[in-house]
């Protein structure tokens, strides 16, 4: 009797533990881990706790996510995707094309998606017409991040063109401040290089070179010169550089150890998160040249059996475009919101500008997707241009070498 009765409460513990975490679950695979990224997506992470979710948490370290990515093709090759996975641009209809990805049009058409984003985002998170991401933010690249206080103790202006940025740079040297942070890791390269590409080539260039591949533009003597800045910049980073990742780049720009960085507006996140104050501890401006470079972060759903899971996506899905999530999470992560109805009142200074430069591109038709992050081509393209980029940064390479070896390494990915 005893027995029984113990037998039967222990049942109802383990019904009532079991209906306790029925509902909404997702597993999230991410490469948000820095500070400023992990602050970011714990509001995700809260919300979704908030509304009955239970998360389930994959990070995988590692900027600009190449080890994300590597991480994701070993799930789904062995037949476990995750619910949702950080995934952008031309990735995203990689994805599709294998069949994997979930169909998210019934809360994207119940949420009124087409209405608040800008038709050029939503264009990213369509497949074939149906919806198959959903965005949470607009990040911009080509920036230039500065200490405050170096400049002025050296009595440096943010420079508005290349010339002199490299004049900024040698006084800087001069003075033996290190002018540039960075982390010799491909990505990295791969980001400096694209900025200095708008910078010189320009948008109508850039655009020709960088989404349609075009060889002449690829061949030129202003591909050359885009080389040779990358000389140069080569020589304004410290010995240390090679493997840093790029949020201890950004530290040696908060401590003073360093002037700037040119890195996509995650950096400011990273400022952020560590309580410096834009305009007063750290500068950001554009990259010199014209041009906006712009890198939507986006979640995908794959395709997974469950209604829990189900739940979990849509659950998902619906929050990340909501309003809330989009003000909050770009508040924390650096960039300004995907949707265009998000009160901007508290956003700071940088995301100002962004959000008008932005406009203004957009207008001048000089808004254009970054190659470095995964927004301008597919995987085979930019990995080759990428293999060049970093090849040429980490020797001796002549620049008129480098473009030969661009024009050979595109046309073979093709
Ligand atoms: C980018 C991503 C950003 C940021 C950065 C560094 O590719 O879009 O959100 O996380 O990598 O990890």
């Amino acid at each position: 009797m005893k027995r029984s009765v113990f037998a039967a409460s222990s049942t109802l513990a383990f019904v009532a533990a079991t209906l306790a975490q029925a509902g909404p679950e997702a597993e999230v695979l991410h490469w948000w881990t820095s500070g400023g990224e992990a602050k970011s997506v714990a509001v995700l992470q809260q919300e979704f706790a908030a509304n009955g979710g239970t998360w389930t948490d994959m990070p995988v370290a590692g900027g600009g996510g190449d080890a994300a990515m590597t991480a994701l093709r070993a799930r789904v090759l062995s037949g476990n995707a995750p619910t949702a996975v950080q995934l952008k641009g031309p990735a995203i209809q990689e994805w599709y094309e294998e069949g994997v990805l979930a169909d998210i049009s019934a809360v994207a058409e119940a949420e009124g998606w087409d209405k608040v984003l800008p038709a050029s985002i939503a264009a990213h998170m369509k497949c074939e017409g149906q919806w198959c991401a959903a965005p949470v933010n607009v990040h911009r690249v080509d920036w230039l991040w500065a200490n405050a206080e170096i400049l002025a103790a050296n009595d440096i202006a943010m420079p508005t063109s290349w010339d002199a940025f490299n004049a900024a740079a040698d006084k800087l040297m001069a003075a033996g401040v290190i002018p540039l942070a960075h982390g010799g890791q491909a990505w990295q390269d791969a980001t400096i290089f694209e900025v200095v590409a708008l910078g010189l080539l320009g948008a109508e260039d850039f655009d020709k070179a960088f989404v349609d591949l075009d060889p002449e533009v690829l061949a030129s003597d202003k591909m050359v010169a885009v080389f040779d800045q990358m000389r140069k910049m080569r020589g304004y980073v410290d010995s240390n550089f090679p493997g840093r990742d790029w949020n201890l780049a950004t530290s040696m720009v908060m401590n003073g150890e360093a002037a700037f960085q040119i890195m996509g507006d995650w950096a400011k996140g990273e400022f952020l998160a560590a309580g410096k104050v834009p305009g007063e501890d750290f500068l950001c401006a554009s990259a010199p040249g014209e041009g906006f470079l712009y890198n939507v972060d986006s979640f995908a759903m794959f395709d997974v059996t469950g209604s829990d899971k189900q739940e979990g996506q849509a659950l998902l899905a619906k929050l990340i475009v909501g309003q809330n999530f989009q003000k909050v999470f770009n508040l924390n992560k650096g960039s300004i919101p995907a949707r265009t109805d998000v009160e901007m009142d508290a956003f700071d200074s940088c995301a100002h500008l962004s959000a008008a430069e932005m406009k203004t591109s957009s207008e001048e038709g000089t808004l254009l997707p970054s190659y470095a992050h995964g927004m301008a081509m597919r995987g085979a393209q930019s990995g080759a241009i990428t293999d060049v980029v970093t090849a040429h940064f980490n020797s001796d390479m002549s620049s008129a070498d480098a473009v030969e070896m661009l024009v050979a390494a595109v046309a073979n990915s093709l």
